[in-house]
């Protein structure tokens, strides 16, 4: 029941729950990855099941696929959709201009992909997510295997030259073994602590040979669905330039979470 959540998982459902207002039959969705993005698969798997929702998704993560399917949304890649009318997806950071850091769950490729090829990118995040400058969350960088220490080098010596205020890259590891992401590569985590100039940094990073590509989301996000712990939920429209804040009954929605569970 969404009352026995915690805080933060209200935060993420109210997001979550508020995005699927933006959803309409017939279209083509990009089904984000994480545990806000599961919160609005599940979601619109209700709305498919009790509303009749028709909607294809484009899932970013295999990960993703299997809750989408589980759920009964139908999947489609998107080399069969071409364009999306809309992506909905988690960030683990955004700032005032709605740039991102995307990629602590692995998936930045695909997502980015994903959101690039969208008519609009919604981002829903709890407000945890919010900065003034990115780069405390580490900034995930996607590379390929081969020669990944001497690529590591590379991002490291071109960071020198940058506005930024750490530059040592960690290998993301899965227990004892690299982490390997759904495209068969590794992924560099930069502890850059502050980004002073994120579109150079991104323009740069994917110069380097051997980087696949970087975890900031430069002008691709439309609007950001902030979730709050007490039901609140604040929607900011960077096109539009306007924020809007809604509260939501956690009590009216409990039949959902009884029917979907977690
Ligand atoms: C996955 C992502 C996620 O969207 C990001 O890590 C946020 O995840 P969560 O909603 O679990 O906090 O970029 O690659």
């Amino acid at each position: 029941m969404t009352t026995d959540l915690s805080p933060i998982d209200k935060a993420k459902f109210v997001a979550a729950k508020q995005a699927t207002r933006y959803v309409e039959s017939g279209m083509k969705v990009g089904l984000g990855t994480g545990s806000t993005a599961a919160w609005l698969v599940k979601c619109l798997g209700e709305m498919v099941r009790d509303e009749g929702l028709r909607i294809k998704g484009v899932p970013t993560s295999a990960r993703t696929a299997e809750l989408a399917r589980d759920v009964g949304i139908q999947v489609i890649s998107l080399d069969e959709a071409r364009w999306l009318d809309l992506t909905i997806d988690g960030a683990d950071e955004f700032d005032d201009d709605l740039n991102l850091i995307k990629g602590g769950g692995g998936a930045l490729l695909q997502e980015k992909i994903v959101a690039t090829a969208s008519d609009q990118m919604i981002v829903i995040a709890d407000i945890s997510k919010q900065v003034e400058t990115l780069g405390a969350f580490p900034l995930p960088v996607e590379v390929i295997p081969f020669g990944w220490q001497t690529t590591k080098t590379l991002v490291e010596e071109m960071l020198v030259g940058l506005d930024v205020m750490g530059r040592s890259a960690s290998l993301r590891m899965n227990g004892d073994a690299p982490y390997i992401t759904d495209e068969g590569n590794h992924i560099l985590d930069i502890h850059l602590n502050r980004i002073g100039n994120a579109r150079q940094l991104s323009l740069v990073l994917n110069q380097i040979p051997g980087v696949v590509e970087n975890g900031l989301f430069i002008d691709i996000c439309d609007r950001v669905i902030i979730g709050y712990g007490d039901g609140r939920v604040e929607v900011r429209d960077i096109n539009e330039g306007t924020t809007e804040v809604e509260r939501f009954d956690f009590l009216q929605n409990d039949n959902i979470f009884t029917e979907i569970g977690d």
